[in-house]
């Protein structure tokens, strides 16, 4: 059920059935607990991988290395046009299939086929092993049974995704009333992407909790403010307009007040000669209505709309008319990439870019006072020296994630015959 309004009575923690209770970050620090959440969560749900802009034509392609579901992947669009993933792998002897001069980094291109770099057996784009190197000397090899593995693919409103789970639900049923609430709206139009990634020494989940709450934002990124707005903000504290959660996913509504700010001694010189700022240029395009699920509470002094599509994929929605995404790639408990896209609708003069540009290096100074918190969480509550962390009402979205990982993990080792031992608390 939509919750739009703050509920009259209690809190919106108690509202979603969660509990009160301080918690435990063991979910964070436990090697076993990181080495269960591959299997129960990455190898089970839907990841977005991209989107279809970054395969402009057919033949286009790009890999990911997906640490935490165990491979990496190809993502193609086939010389049909149909857009298709594959492991990565050759079927003669295991090698990995497309990478350049770093087998582990990602890369991209367009091609009519993949090529293996070991003995040069050839694949088309569907898939199928088309050339094999001295054929003959093979032993009755039908080639149809050694095609690419494929991997389940599907795309909801331009974004690919690819699920490793056989029995995947499909990719719109997952995204389910949150996802619903956004279709439509134009992201195919914002084409203008800025990207940043960054290998962060946290746990993935610390990075998305900081991102589901803005309860730091007043003291945290206090100086990102003129000193006195700062000294008003942090005596206001923070309080979103709205947070909704369907299923495994959640999002925060969050007022805005910078896009444009009421007051042009609210924010510093730059962004009053440019007109733009972290939200993003203060006026942008018109795109016409925002479709239901933005700014669920039609709140005039909106400003952003955070949404978590679990495990990994977080997209915001902002005011001014852009949009931006965030995926935490684990590459192990403690460790992870973090990636950002800043996208806007193209500029159409030079001024608009210079706003653009401010956005995206204001957002960068943002980001980077994030990170480093992170790492110093990380390293400090691996010292076990404190085992229980109180968290208020502002940080709900926190404790649906960390308690929505460990029921993925409790549900899948409840269908194995010996689960792996797990060191989280429940
Ligand atoms: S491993 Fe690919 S052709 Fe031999
Ligand atoms: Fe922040």
């Amino acid at each position: 059920m939509p919750h739009f309004t703050k509920p009259a009575e209690g809190s919106w923690t108690e509202h979603f059935g969660l509990a009160t209770e301080p918690v435990s970050y063991d979910d964070s620090i436990s090697p076993e607990f990181y080495e269960a959440e591959r299997d129960a969560i990455f190898r089970r749900t839907w990841l977005n991988v991209g989107r279809v802009e970054q395969l402009p034509r057919n033949g286009s392609y790009f890999t990911r290395e997906l640490d935490a579901a165990r491979t990496s992947v190809i993502i193609v669009r086939d010389m049909k046009g149909t857009v298709r993933a594959f492991h990565n792998i050759c079927r003669h002897r295991g090698n990995k299939l497309v990478w350049e001069d770093y087998p582990r980094e990602e890369t991209s291109g367009v091609c009519r086929q993949f090529t293996c770099k070991y003995h040069g057996w050839r694949y088309d784009l569907e898939g199928a092993l088309t050339f094999v190197q001295q054929e003959s000397e093979f032993f009755d090899l039908d080639r149809n049974r050694f095609g690419l593995v494929p991997v389940t693919t599907d795309i909801w409103e331009g974004f690919i995704f690819v699920n490793f789970d056989p029995d995947a639900q499909p990719l719109r049923d997952y995204m389910g009333r949150l996802g619903a609430g956004l279709e439509g709206y134009p992201f195919h139009l914002m084409t203008q992407r800025h990207t940043y990634r960054a290998e962060i020494g946290a746990n993935w989940k610390l990075f998305i909790d900081a991102f589901m709450e803005f309860y730091h934002a007043p003291v945290l990124h206090a100086k990102q403010a003129t000193a006195e707005e700062s000294r008003k903000l942090q005596g206001f504290g923070y309080e979103a307009l709205a947070y909704d959660v369907d299923g495994p996913h959640s999002m925060i509504s969050s007022w805005g007040g910078m896009s444009p700010p009421k007051d042009l001694s609210m924010v510093k010189p730059m962004e009053r000669v440019l007109r733009s700022g972290l939200f993003g240029k203060w006026e942008g395009p018109d795109i016409g209505e925002l479709p239901p699920g933005v700014n669920p509470s039609r709140s005039p002094s909106w400003g952003t709309d955070s949404f978590l599509f679990f495990p990994n994929f977080m997209l915001l929605v902002w005011k001014p008319n852009w949009y931006l995404t965030y995926h935490y790639w684990p590459t192990s408990y403690n460790t992870h990439i973090f990636e950002t896209s800043l996208c806007f609708a193209p500029p159409t003069n030079a001024f608009e870019r210079l706003q653009e540009e401010l956005a995206v290096v204001t957002f960068k100074e943002y980001g980077l006072q994030d990170g480093n918190t992170l790492e110093a969480t990380q390293t400090m509550i691996e010292s076990r020296a404190v085992t229980e962390f109180p968290l208020c009402d502002q940080e709900v979205m926190l404790r649906h994630l960390h308690t929505t990982c460990r029921r993925y993990v409790a549900e899948h080792q409840a269908g194995h015959a010996t689960p792996v031992r797990i060191t989280a608390a429940s």
